[in-house]
């Protein structure tokens, strides 16, 4: 899966990464958290612990990592996922999660891109669900998020703590149609005609 909107903008999902690669997505979350977020980390980790995370991620049977790529460099990721097999009644909702954008990559429609690829790879793989929270501070990402038709049903008033601040955070989620030509999800819940 990968693709881009021309400008030297692609977002593709990787199952390794080479070095160099991998040194370029861990200063860009190193970028990314000492700006403000995107991570669960509030303080920059250094490349071995982003490492180590990233490298786990690849490993986790349930967890994919797409990672942005700006005139082939890479300058942000995020995760799609997935419940565990024991969870078959939650199978059909997948979790969009540590998403972001290196500060110096902002503004080119990354992000938007990236977030609909991870729509498109979890309508592929079956779910109907996309869920996703946010810190309430986030507010590109809330304005994104927003007008990509994620549906906000719920503040979480303990949310986070953040340099001694407790802050709040929202959680979203959005129906996905199947590709193809399977029952709409809206009928699926019982909304549409007919039921
Ligand atoms: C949110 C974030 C990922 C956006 O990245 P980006 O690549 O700059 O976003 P895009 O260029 O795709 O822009 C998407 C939208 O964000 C908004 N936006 C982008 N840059 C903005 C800016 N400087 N000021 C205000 N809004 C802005 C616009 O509404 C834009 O919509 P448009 O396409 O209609 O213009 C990035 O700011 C980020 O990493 N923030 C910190 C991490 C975070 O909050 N992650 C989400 C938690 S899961």
């Amino acid at each position: 899966m990968s693709g881009g909107l021309g400008g030297g903008l692609s977002v593709e999902r990787v199952e390794e990464l080479p070095d160099h690669e991998m040194a370029e997505l861990c200063e860009a979350t190193d970028a990314a958290i000492i700006e403000g977020g995107g991570f669960g980390w509030v303080e920059p980790q250094g490349r071995a612990a982003l490492e180590r995370h990233f490298r786990g991620a690849l490993l986790v049977p349930e967890r994919e990592l797409l990672v942005a790529r700006l005139d082939g460099h890479v300058v942000g990721s995020v995760q799609l996922v997935r419940p565990p097999r024991n969870n078959e009644a939650q199978a059909f909702g997948a979790t969009l999660t540590h998403a972001y954008i290196a500060p110096y990559a902002r503004g080119h429609g990354l992000a938007r891109l990236m977030i609909g690829r991870v729509e498109e790879r979890a309508a592929a793989l079956g779910h109907r669900v996309l869920n996703l929270d946010v810190r309430e501070t986030q507010q590109t990402a809330i304005l994104l998020f927003e007008t990509m038709g994620y549906v906000r049903w719920g503040t979480h008033p303990a949310y986070a703590r953040v340099r001694g601040q407790t802050v709040a955070g929202h959680y979203y989620y959005k129906l996905l149609e199947p590709p193809g030509r399977g029952r709409s999800t809206e009928r699926l819940m019982g909304r549409g005609e007919n039921g």
